[in-house]
């Protein structure tokens, strides 16, 4: 079912309320994505860390898992909070599995509680891999 797409001030802060479920006792860095769907959904992650550090995983690809795992496929925006307050920017691995869900998405990010910038994923992440080089 289709909803009315949520602005980017609204998606920056969902981003901002997800961090506070941020699970990061060994950084302290807490980060909070948010993501809309095509279809107008919107689902929300925050970053989960371990003991075992390399276990950790980002709060963008916990938001995009969440969103893919409900069958929303097709992601047109991600917005990221930190606990830093400066504008931060995905990891290289979380732009990778953006770029699976949606090359063409834009990326809203956040500086002291509002929202400070959008770019586009391709701006980021250049001469991409994805599903479609499998196919040539
Ligand atoms: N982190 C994210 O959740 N997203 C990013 O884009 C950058 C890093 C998390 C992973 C780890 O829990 C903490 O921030 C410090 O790297």
């Amino acid at each position: 079912m289709q909803k009315p797409q949520v602005t980017d001030e609204e998606l920056a802060r969902m981003a901002i309320g997800a961090m506070e479920k941020a699970y990061a006792p060994y950084s302290n860095f807490h980060v909070g994505a948010a993501v809309a769907t095509e279809d107008g959904a919107i689902f929300t992650g925050a970053n989960v860390e371990n003991a075992s550090y390399g276990l950790t995983i980002c709060a963008e690809r916990v938001a995009i898992f969440t969103a893919v795992s409900q069958g929303h496929i097709r992601i047109t925006r991600v917005a990221v909070a930190a606990s830093n307050l400066e504008e931060v920017f995905p990891c290289g691995a979380c732009r990778q599995v953006l770029n699976e869900f949606g090359p063409e998405m834009n990326v809203i990010t956040i500086a002291r509680g509002q929202m400070a910038a959008s770019y586009s994923l391709s701006e980021l992440l250049p001469r991409s891999f994805g599903p479609a080089d499998l196919q040539k």
